[in-house]
Order: structure tokens, then sequence, then C-alpha cells
């Protein structure tokens, strides 16, 4: 077993689709560029410590980088019979530099080294997805910024329940890919501790400073146990729910916007770029991206449990099962990187139908709540204010009218509480600036977010 870096104490080999079945080359090549950072900060410490040269280390770096060039042109020769990344970079490593390159691993397991990648993997996809989460959060505020001055029925139930301005809606949704953001940047503080230094789970024998590579890395700090160290993959949980999140957020706007867009509804036009046609009904414009959200949402939670399903039942400290973390992390990761350009283009895009929405606001007696309140300001206790509007709407419901029909003299039929000025509370335009405090859809609310955001952004 001279051909295996592991080989000395077997006398048979292993069968070759047993091999094939254990090679993780097929998805850890995507650790490739952060495999080299971390052999590269771990030839400084060898060096430190005496255990290369000075040349040596020159000799170690000049081959990495050529590796990370033939990596970054795809010219790289990855290798099943190599097992893994960290593997087929030693061994190209040992073709281009000689002997000199079995000195890399010196005072290294597999085991820290993989857990320092994922970490850097998962701390550098988490950066990059809270960008592209503030792009998206960006295409929230242009469309708010828009819609100050429109109005449209919010829903409950996904029954009419009350005018907002348009922009609230917009607002809305900033909020929740603002969390998505905050999110990603925690992932990004959890995975940004180096286990580099564990060993294979007790340490290692060489005095390799591993605050001096941690910081090479870019790292915070350094892990406080060596057997946690190997073992402890939460930050890879913590950014497969980060992703499960999002994309139940994208979920949620997708199957919204759908909703918005059949016929029936009418509310939003979505842009063609983002839809397609029918192979046989040539009138059909479909909402393909929405429904692919909403469809891969499945997968990303998917991805969050087959993490969790993995982990749980491991005993310490690293285990071949561990593995298998990489295909969800990954897989999550070129989602969420995938979907949001896509998401902040069609958020871009997209358009109320300012002049249906309008028409709608006179149809679900959304001004109901205002009406109660009114009667609650001339004295009368809520429940009894919500009593007798419930009977005013039945009563519109009979006659087939909405409260536009209504005069002050139906009114004062229900309680003589009701004056002159009621009528204005019926107007659907004007229940938005009735509302009070912080995040309410009133017009100055509402100016008050977007001027905040735009100084965030
Ligand atoms: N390819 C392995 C993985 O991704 C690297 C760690 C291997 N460690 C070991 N003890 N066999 O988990």
């Amino acid at each position: 077993m001279k051909n295996k870096a592991w080989g000395g104490r077997f006398k048979a080999s292993q069968t070759t689709e047993f091999l094939e079945y254990g090679a993780s080359i097929g998805f850890d090549k995507k650790l490739a560029e952060f495999d080299i950072i971390q052999n590269m900060a771990h030839a400084h410490a060898l060096k430190k410590a005496g255990i290369l040269k000075p040349h040596e280390l020159n000799k170690v770096l000049k081959g990495l980088k050529s590796i990370f060039g033939e990596i970054g042109k795809g010219t790289f020769r990855f290798s099943v019979a190599d097992e893994d990344i960290h593997m087929n970079i030693e061994r190209r490593l040992k073709e281009k530099i000689g002997p000199l390159a079995g000195k890399i691993h010196t005072g290294r397991s597999r085991n820290d080294q993989v857990a320092t990648d994922v970490r850097l993997y998962v701390r550098e996809n988490s950066r990059k997805i809270a960008a592209l989460l503030i792009q998206l959060q960006k295409a929230f505020l242009a469309q708010a910024e828009k819609t100050v001055d429109d109005f449209m029925p919010a829903y409950t139930h996904l029954q009419q329940a009350q005018p907002v301005r348009t922009a609230h809606w917009h607002l809305a949704y900033l909020e929740m890919f603002r969390r998505d953001e905050a999110r990603f940047a925690a992932v990004a503080e959890s995975a940004n501790i180096s286990p580099l230094g564990s060993g294979a789970l007790a340490g290692g024998n060489f005095n390799l400073d591993r605050e001096y590579r941690a910081k090479l890395m870019g790292f915070a700090g350094v892990t406080q146990n060596s057997l946690d160290g190997v073992s402890d993959r939460d930050f890879a949980l913590e950014f497969c729910f980060a992703v499960s999140v999002l994309f139940v957020h994208l979920s949620r706007l997708a199957e919204e916007l759908i909703i918005y867009s059949s016929s029936e509804f009418s509310s939003v036009v979505l842009p063609d770029e983002f839809c397609t046609g029918s192979s046989i009904m040539p009138q059909k414009k479909n909402p393909d991206l929405l429904e692919l959200f909403r469809g891969k949402s499945g997968r990303t939670v998917g991805n969050l449990m087959n993490l969790l399903t993995i982990l749980k039942g491991l005993p310490l400290a690293y285990n071949k099962d561990m593995q298998e973390d990489k295909i969800p992390v990954f897989d999550s990761a070129e989602q969420a990187l995938m979907a949001l350009p896509l998401a902040a283009q069609l958020v871009k895009k997209m358009k109320f139908n300012k002049r249906l929405l309008e028409t709608r606001l006179d149809e679900g007696f959304l001004t109901a709540v205002d009406l109660a309140d009114y009667l609650v300001m001339k004295g009368l206790p809520f429940r009894e204010a919500h009593h007798i509007v419930g009977a005013v709407v039945k009563e519109c419901e009979e006659f087939g009218i909405s409260f536009g029909g209504l005069n002050l003299a139906d009114l004062k039929k229900h309680s003589p509480l009701f004056g002159r000025d009621v009528l204005k509370t019926l107007d659907p335009k004007l229940s938005p600036d009735r509302k009070k405090g912080t995040g309410s859809t009133a017009k100055a609310e509402i100016l008050k977010q977007i001027k905040r955001l735009k100084k965030e952004f």
C-alpha cells in the first residue's frame, strides 16, 4: 500500500469500488482555494517552529501559489485516487517540489485541516450572501421610494384587511431580508475561529503557534478544546439554517407575488425577463423564477435536515460521516448565491398596478377599523363600536354596496354618535396617515424609515 499516504499498516489493498465510494474529491474540490490558504499559513508556522528552513518555506509557498494558479485556470488534475482535496494538493505539491512536500503535513491532521477549510468556506460565503442581501434590500427600498403615495389593500388570511401605502409592503420585505443579512453576519462570526492545531483530536507535538496561524488566515481567535475543535460543525448548521430561513422568506415573497400576478388579482406585473411561456397555450406568462424560489426552499430546508441528521449521534471526535457535511453546506451556499441577484433584479423590475389597486380599496370595507375607532373617539367602548360597524357591514352586503355607497342618514340608523365628519373616516386613502407610532403605514413614518435606511446603505 505504498500509493496511499496512510498505506503503511495495510497488507491488502482496498477495492476500487470502495475507494471510489469513499473519495470526496468530486465535491470537496470546492475547498481548493481555502486549503491552499491554510497550507500557506501552516507552512509559515512550520518555519517559525524551525521545521522548515527559510528557503524551504519559499519553495513550498511558490509551489502552493502555482497550484493555486492551476486551479484558477482549470488545469489542475483532480484525482479520485488521491481521495480528497487535501491529498490532491499535497500530491501536486510533491510533483512540483519533491519530497519536501512531505513536511507540509507535520503537526496537522486532515481532521483539523478539513474543519479549518470548511470554516473558511462558510465565513467567506456568509459574507458574500450578506452583501447580496444588501442589494436585495436596496431593490425594495427603491420600490418603496417610488410607491410612497400609492395605496393597496393589505391582507390577513388572504382576505382584504386594511389599506396601506404600497411602500409599506416593500419595506416589510426589506425588514425580512435585513434580518437575514444580520443572521449571515452572525454565522460568519461563528465560523471565524480556527481549529487548526487541534490535530487529530489531542493537539500537536510541535510548537506550532495556533494564534499565529489563525491570524494569517484572518480568524478572530482559536477554538478552545481540541476534541471539540475537530468535531464541531455548529457553524455549518447555523449556515444551513440561515439559508433555510432566507429561502423561507424568498418562498413567502414568491407565493405572494404569484398570487398578486394571477389574472384574478392582477395587482402586480412581473418582468417578462423572469417569466416563461407555455409550449401549447400561447397566452401564458408563467412566474417560473418565483416558483423556483418556492420550490428550492424545499431543497435548502432539506440540506439543514441532512446536516442535522448527519451530526446527530456522532461521538467525539472526527467520524467519516462528517465528510458528508460539505454536500448540504455547498449546495445551500450555491443556491443562495444564485437566487439573490435574480431576486434583486425581479424586485427592481416588477410593477404594482397602481390604478387597479386603488379601485380595489373601495371593495373590502377596508376602513371598518377606522369607523369603529371613530365611535370610540366619541366615547363608546371599542367592543360596542366593533359590533355596530359589523352591523353596518352586514347591511352593506345585503344591499350589495360598499362603504362608499353610504350616506350619513344610513349610518345614523346604527348610532346617533355618527356625525358629518364620519364620511372622511370612510375614505380608504385617508386611513394610512391616521396610523400612529414607529413602523406604521402613515406617510410621515414611511418617509422617516426610508430616510434612515438610505443613510444606512
Ligand atoms: N475528506 C475528509 C472529510 O472531508 C477529510 C478528513 C479525513 N479524515 C480522516 N480521519 N479520514 O471529512
